[in-house]
């Protein structure tokens, strides 16, 4: 569930910092590889946030604190992007991201306000062929289940683009009823947001035996789901980025406060040592969190 402040900035709970933190340490990786890469063959390479938030949301735990959201991480970067692309829908955080233009005026930063699926789609792909020798590192951070799965396609037709998704697995399951089918409205959203539907006639089954109303009547026999496991939802996604990408990160799963899974974090990507990098940081990250509960 999200949450607002005064100013309309969210406030955030310890695993989207945690989230932040991740991106950060990615981020670094990524850009001391690009960076050494561009003394031979590469003209330029992008940070490219399509969901930018906030700019510095708050803490839960603790309100007065405000943290740094992900334009500021890919910002406080070293070494440098040689560009930085935020795209939000919301025209109060688009103003709020336009500020960072003021308080980093050596970059060069693109702000954008729409629906990220068609600033991607329309003005950022076709910016960035194979033939360009440029690179980017796409973030899609959605609060739900906003990212169509035909631009994660075509990030992935550039060749140059690599993508760090934050999957909603809750976005997904609060879709699907526990005790029938779901509406053709619903498989078609999924459809559109995870690429393939056929894994859900593979949840819902036929109950056992003929079930009688309260009259003993049989009834219309209805479909059920079983309880989706997060842990599988998530490699789910993964599997079906895989269809896309050459190389794909293990998914980690995000949980809040209680336990539940929320999100799923993962990266696609063109180069396979990008993934060795991501799914170290990925298991130091959940080794501490062992440690830490
Ligand atoms: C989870 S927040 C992003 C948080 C940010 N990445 C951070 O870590 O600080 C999701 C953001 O996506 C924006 N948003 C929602 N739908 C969108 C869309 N279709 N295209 C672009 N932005 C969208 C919301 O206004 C919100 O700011």
């Amino acid at each position: 569930m999200s949450r607002f402040g005064s100013e309309g900035e969210d406030i955030i709970g310890r695993w989207s910092e945690e989230k932040l933190d991740l991106l950060a340490k990615y981020l670094k990786a990524y850009s001391v590889i690009m960076n050494e890469q561009k003394k031979s063959w590469l003209r330029a390479y992008y940070y490219i946030d399509a969901f930018a938030g906030s700019v510095r949301p708050r803490a839960k735990e603790d309100e007065q604190r405000y943290i740094d959201g992900s334009p500021l991480r890919a910002l406080q970067t070293e070494p440098r992007f040689d560009g930085y692309w935020f795209i939000d829908v919301s025209p109060r955080r688009v103003e709020r991201v336009q500020h960072l233009r003021e308080e980093f005026p050596d970059r060069v930063i693109e702000v954008r306000q729409g629906n990220c699926n068609e600033v991607l789609r329309n003005e950022i792909v076709p910016r960035l062929p194979y033939s360009s020798m440029q690179r980017a590192f796409v973030f899609l951070d959605p609060y739900g289940l906003q990212v169509d799965w035909e631009t994660v396609q075509e990030l992935a037709n550039t060749k140059t683009c690599d993508i760090f998704v934050n999957f909603s697995v809750m976005g997904v399951t609060r879709l699907l009823p526990r005790d029938q089918d779901p509406d053709p409205e619903v498989v078609e959203q999924l459809s559109q947001v995870m690429g393939s539907t056929d894994w859900i006639t593979q949840i819902y089954r036929e109950p056992p035996g003929i079930q009688l109303d309260i009259f003993g009547n049989p009834t219309e026999p209805a479909s059920s789901r079983d309880t989706i496991q997060a842990e599988w939802l998530a490699r789910l996604y993964t599997e079906q980025l895989r269809s896309l990408f050459p190389h794909v990160s293990r998914p980690v799963l995000m949980r809040n406060s209680t336990n539940s899974v929320l999100y799923s974090l993962c990266l696609a990507s063109h180069n396979q040592t990008a993934i060795k990098i991501t799914n170290e940081i990925f298991n130091r990250y959940e080794r501490l969190r062992d440690l830490g509960e």
